[in-house]
């Protein structure tokens, strides 16, 4: 490989320097003291910066602040609010680096929230690391306490029902979500579920304000995200960009690169040209994941063993996802094999269509979506692939999947 691996921390506001976590001493030396007491001004503030939520599906963190505090009034019932830093997605390492770098940013981040919807609970649900959270909880004075809630190790258990329901006593498994968990969610009660990164924002924004949020970012898009980079024979790193940076500036898009995947397992497959001048843009990034899959590797292959995971990662609670996630990797599996494929591709594009959108939650629509973007961006390989051909010549896995238990 050629090019250098690009700046680590692009702008640097949400990761500790030096890859050293920030104690609190560290952290409010850096950032200043955090002002309690105007939640008005809190929502002000969110609303001009633009902010969008990290969790994947970038969606106004103002208006669901507001949905939640409006439900709070409504129901005379307290907001319950969900740290969410669950981060089932096997390929993303983000929030937990978050976590670990830069706790308190976090922490600050859940308080502010809690106090502008108006919460008298405060959750933050992490798979690991719970008890340096809890080291770092006991050393501050926050006016809400905060239970740390470990949840099972599972892509399902970050999806905000399962949270929801987690926290009420039952298993992490997604509900059918009408009324919306902001509405009706821990026992009942309305509730805000951010994503860690989300809040370490809001922590921000409270601090410095919109204008100097919008200093990063493009007018529509403002501020920047983390994101984890794939580079096959290099360490896995989070890097935190700004939007709008073309993605071929966040990770090395070479010749020997056939494809990325932009935003995780329920993302898309994008060729390599066209990838590498692609703006970071929150509507498409998902949970921030870029792998860069070389040319060496087969994209069919890397695609079937990761549907095989999702389909297996299934809460098998809604027929259409119980049974046509499973189909759906077989057939994918048998194209990653050279050989006759038959119709199994326009199986596998009609069996996407009959499970997209008929699921309690968004797993089936993310599967899809994934599958879609590989019978196109992989199309010449499947030609190949249908004539018995295969040009990889490297078989060693390179997305990370768990190992089935
Ligand atoms: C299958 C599935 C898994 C999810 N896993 C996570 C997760 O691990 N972490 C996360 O923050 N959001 C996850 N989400 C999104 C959450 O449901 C929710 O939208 C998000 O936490 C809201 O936070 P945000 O608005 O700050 O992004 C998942 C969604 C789906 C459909
Ligand atoms: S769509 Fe799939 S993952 Fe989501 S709740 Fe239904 S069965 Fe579970």
């Amino acid at each position: 490989m050629t090019a250098t691996f690009p700046d680590l921390y692009m702008s640097p506001r949400l990761l500790a320097p030096g890859g050293t976590p920030a104690d609190l001493a560290t952290h409010q030396q850096r950032y200043g003291p955090l002002a309690y007491g105007d939640p008005d001004g809190v929502l002000r503030a969110v609303a001009e910066s633009g902010l969008t939520g990290r969790g994947g599906a970038a969606f106004a963190v103002y208006r669901k602040l507001v949905a939640v505090a409006d439900a709070g009034r409504r129901t005379g019932r307290a907001p319950v609010v969900v740290a969410n830093g669950a981060e089932g997605e096997p390929a993303s390492h983000k929030d937990k680096t978050l976590l670990r770098l830069s706790p308190h940013l976090v922490l600050d981040g859940l308080q502010i929230a809690a106090q502008a919807v108006g919460a008298d609970e405060a959750h933050l649900a992490v798979e690991d690391g719970a008890s340096y959270l809890e080291a770092a909880l006991a050393r501050r004075s926050d006016p809400l306490r905060v239970n740390v809630v470990r949840v099972p190790k599972r892509f399902l258990s970050g999806q905000s029902s399962a949270l929801a329901q987690y926290i009420s006593g039952a298993a992490a498994l997604p509900a059918h979500q009408d009324p919306p968990v902001r509405e009706r969610g821990v026992r009942r009660a309305p509730t805000l579920v951010q994503n860690v990164e989300t809040l370490a924002h809001v922590a921000l924004v409270a601090r410095y304000g919109a204008d100097w949020f919008r200093t990063a970012g493009t007018p529509a898009q403002p501020g920047s995200a983390l994101c984890t980079v794939h580079v096959p024979g290099r360490e896995v790193r989070v890097v935190e960009a700004p939007f709008g940076m073309p993605l071929g500036r966040i990770l090395p898009i070479e010749a020997t690169t056939s494809a990325v995947l932009l935003g995780g397992y329920h993302g898309t497959w994008i060729p390599s040209p066209e990838a590498a001048q692609l703006p970071l843009d929150a509507t498409t990034m998902g949970a921030g994941v870029l792998a860069a899959l070389p040319t060496t590797h087969c994209g069919l292959t890397e695609t079937a063993r990761v549907l095989r995971y999702l389909a297996l990662q299934s809460a098998g609670q809604c027929g259409p996802c119980l049974n046509g996630l499973p189909r759906m990797a077989a057939a994918f599996q048998s194209l990653a094999v050279p050989g006759p494929q038959g119709t199994t591709r326009t199986d596998i594009a009609r069996w996407a269509g009959l499970v997209e959108g008929r699921g309690a939650c968004h797993h089936p629509d993310g599967t899809t979506r994934l599958v879609r973007s590989a019978l196109t961006t992989f199309a010449s390989e499947l030609d190949a692939h249908a004539r018995g051909l295969c040009t990889a010549t490297d078989r060693t896995p390179l997305l990370p999947v768990p190992q089935e238990s």
